[in-house]
């Protein structure tokens, strides 16, 4: 049978206290109304109309940017009257299809497999419509389920309406749900704002099926953590939380050593081979793809990187945009920067910074040094505090370092410059002009000596 899914996003997110539609906030890597679309994705659901209202536009672009190419469709909350009313909107544009699931934009943390299993347990059930529960041991925030004698749902409190001793009930609305489409938006008609916060509730349907003699089925699932909602920041933080606790355990299930695994953060969408080892206070950011038998030092925080097999991270190293290939070492305290290629067995050590530069096969840069716009050869050495001057205040400039080279210590290349295969650069010296291949480049002062002067100086 088909499904549609309807997921509400228009609220006005009061509770976040933020400039932002709730909706926007970034869970581990991906905005929280990521989350239950793609599950409703996988769970099947078809077509997929996402209530939109407040920020709408911000909303719709961000859903577009995610899921391009998914039948995504939207429809615009102008007021934000309340749950059932967002639901109501939807209602042409899923009237055709036989069965709905309506679920609450605020809820990244429900699996596929729940949705599919109530979505399942709904098509076999004798029921027109299904609500879903948890037993919370907080239900804070959650609107409580009263059972009647036999067990079965008669009606939904909102928290606000609730007498202190239907509060002490522990089973809470998750806020899915599964109905007959028809059913759902006839009892949604019924619906009035006669409660403590004036909104139109979709919790209402249950009453009124009650009330005419209809039944409500239940869904209960027994992971309670999966039914989290996102209504303020305490909720954001516990949320992403969860979200890199199912990451962190399933590297680990994988074959990847992790210490110290409630320090760490791990988008969604990172992955880490087979015998890599992740110290603790790391953070793998937007898409990062670390190889196999790979070592991140503690403390490292790389977003958009990708590694090849066998490379270590030396702690509190930040990476950002860039390659590292098979066997290279980078670190400790080191800055690569977007566009940077670090070939395989290279080296960069402590306080180097490289933008946009190509450091070729075991070439190294092991102190103190910037490269940036830097092409560099194979088995090079750079000296430490080495630096290209890139940039003349208005225009960036290229520096090439050919295969073999020497830059000694303490040098500037002023670019544009290129020093030539297996050339030398004497320590201290600022590279002006093109240096040829195998060439000593010096430009320092000769030195000399002035005899006696600390004597002198003493007398005076
Ligand atoms: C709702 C349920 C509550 C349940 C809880 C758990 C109602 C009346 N209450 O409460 O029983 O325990 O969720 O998930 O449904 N939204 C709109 N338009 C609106 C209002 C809200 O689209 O006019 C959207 C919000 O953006 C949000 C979702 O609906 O994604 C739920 O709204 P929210 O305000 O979080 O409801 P709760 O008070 O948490
Ligand atoms: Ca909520």
């Amino acid at each position: 049978m088909q499904t549609a899914g309807i997921i509400l996003a228009a609220g006005l997110s009061t509770r976040m206290k933020s400039e932002k539609q709730k909706a926007l906030h970034i869970i581990a890597g991906r905005p929280l109304i990521f989350y239950p679309i793609q599950t409703a994705l996988e769970a099947g659901c078809d077509p997929i109309v996402v209530v939109v209202g407040y920020q709408s536009d911000a909303v719709q672009s961000v859903i577009r940017q995610w899921f391009s190419g998914k039948n995504i469709r939207f429809v615009v909350q102008e007021k934000q009257l309340g749950t059932a009313h967002a639901t109501l909107c939807a209602k042409e544009m899923v009237f055709d299809i036989p069965s709905v699931v309506v679920i609450n934009g605020d809820l990244p943390l429900l699996t596929k497999e729940t949705l599919k299993g109530l979505v399942t347990t709904f098509y076999d059930s004798k029921f027109s419509f299904m609500i879903t529960g948890a037993v919370f041991p907080d239900p804070e925030g959650f609107g409580r389920i009263i059972v009647d004698e036999q067990g079965m749902p008669s009606d939904i409190i909102e928290e606000k309406d609730a007498t202190p001793e239907q509060r002490r009930i522990k089973q809470g609305n998750v806020g899915i749900y599964a109905s007959e489409t028809k059913t759902l938006f006839d009892l949604l008609s019924d619906v009035d704002a006669n409660n403590v916060k004036g909104e139109y509730y979709f919790t209402d349907v249950v009453r009124i099926l009650r009330s005419r003699n209809g039944k409500v089925g239940v869904y209960w699932i027994a992971d309670y953590t999966e039914c989290m909602q996102v209504n303020d920041r305490i909720g954001l933080a516990n949320a992403e939380r969860i979200i890199h606790t199912r990451k962190i355990r399933a590297l680990m299930e994988s074959g990847v050593t992790i210490h110290q695994p409630e320090t760490i953060m791990i988008d969604i969408d990172c992955e880490v081979g087979v015998e890599s080892e992740i110290f603790p206070c790391v953070e793998l950011h937007n898409q990062t793809k670390i190889g196999e038998r790979c070592v991140i030092g503690r403390g490292c925080i790389l977003s958009g990187v990708k590694t090849g097999d066998d490379v270590v991270l030396k702690p509190y190293s930040v990476v950002t945009d860039a390659i590292l290939e098979d066997c290279c070492q980078v670190g400790p305290f080191a800055h690569i920067r977007p566009g940077t290629i670090i070939k395989r067995d290279a080296k960069v050590g402590n306080f180097v910074e490289m933008k946009k530069t190509i450091l070729g096969i075991g070439s190294k840069a092991n102190h103190l040094t910037y490269l940036g716009d830097c092409t560099v050869g194979k088995d090079v050495n750079v000296g430490a505090g080495t630096i290209t001057c890139n940039y003349d205040g208005q225009y960036k400039h290229q520096t090439i370092i050919e295969d073999g080279a020497f830059i000694g210590s303490d040098t500037q290349l002023v670019a544009p410059v290129k020093i030539g295969q297996n050339a030398y650069v004497g320590a201290g010296t600022t590279v002006t002009k093109d240096i040829p291949p195998g060439a000593l480049a010096l430009s320092r002062v000769p030195q000399t000596h002035i005899m006696g002067y600390a004597e002198r100086k003493k007398k005076k």
